[in-house]
């Protein structure tokens, strides 16, 4: 079933097209990789999909609905979640305490006690569930980026976008975001999408499928092998074959 889609979706900062009429789908419960270029318009089409930019033509249909002008706030609620590059955990917060927060974020009404026995759950399965009463922190960087996983799962999402979720690890650390990433589709059947800068290994053992942007335009899409490996990516992107 296809969970979003992207129809000749284009946004323009000045003279700039950032994002050139892109058609993108993605498939419920399916592992997409964002790869490209710098200024090839990754981050404005994430920012696009989660409603940071309303495009200046096309549309974003998300689960049925025309969410086109629909701003972020909004978007939450019906299962579109994101993590950021930098996350920004309140601080002086307990673990649970912050992934308790994503769970009120994401439902209309929830009181505290409800979503701190959902915190628990989504620590769990994320695998931090000894680090719940712990000062956000105080946490090491990959222990956040854990965190910051079960805060957005905690938002109940159908999709999670993930903007560089894995960069400037230590191989064995993305290995173990990966694993999880991979725990998190097949137990809640969520459609992950990752921008994975740089990390052609990541990508490989991460998506099915990978969308490669050049220009603010989709170059080519498909399975992940045959697209890191077609000529035009290498040329424009990676210089050298991969896999
Ligand atoms: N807020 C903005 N105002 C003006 N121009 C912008 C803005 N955001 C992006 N751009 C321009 O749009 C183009 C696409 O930028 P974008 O940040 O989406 O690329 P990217 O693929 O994420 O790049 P990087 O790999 O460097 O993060 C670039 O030419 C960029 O300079
Ligand atoms: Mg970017």
């Amino acid at each position: 079933m296809v969970l979003l889609k992207l129809e000749k979706v284009t946004k323009k900062f000045g003279g700039i097209v950032a994002v050139d009429s892109v058609d993108l789908q993605v498939e419920q419960g399916e592992a997409l990789g964002i790869v490209g270029p710098n200024g090839s318009g990754k981050t404005t089409l994430y920012n696009l999909i989660s409603g940071v930019y309303t495009p200046d033509e096309g549309r974003i249909i998300f689960d049925g609905k025309d969410i086109t002008g629909m701003p972020p706030h909004a978007r939450t609620p019906l299962g579109l979640a994101r993590t950021f590059q930098i996350p920004r955990p309140f601080g002086s917060a307990t673990v649970r305490e912050n992934v308790a927060i994503g769970a009120m974020f994401g439902r209309a009404s929830m009181d505290v006690e409800e979503a701190l026995r959902e915190a628990d759950e989504h620590l769990k399965l994320i695998g931090i569930y000894n680090l719940r009463n712990k000062e956000a922190k105080l946490l090491t960087p990959l222990e956040k980026r854990f965190m910051e996983l079960a805060r957005a799962l905690a938002m109940k999402p159908k999709i999670l976008l993930l903007d560089e979720v894995m960069a400037g690890m230590h191989p064995s650390d993305i290995e173990k975001i990966i694993e999880t990433l991979q725990k998190i589709r097949k137990e809640e059947h969520v459609a992950v999408v990752s921008m994975v800068e740089h990390l052609m290994h990541a990508i490989t053992k991460f998506a099915e499928r990978v969308v490669v942007m050049h220009q603010g335009r989709k170059l080519i899409e498909g399975e992940t092998a045959r697209v890191l490996n077609d000529p035009r990516v290498i040329e424009v992107y990676l210089g050298k074959r991969v896999v």
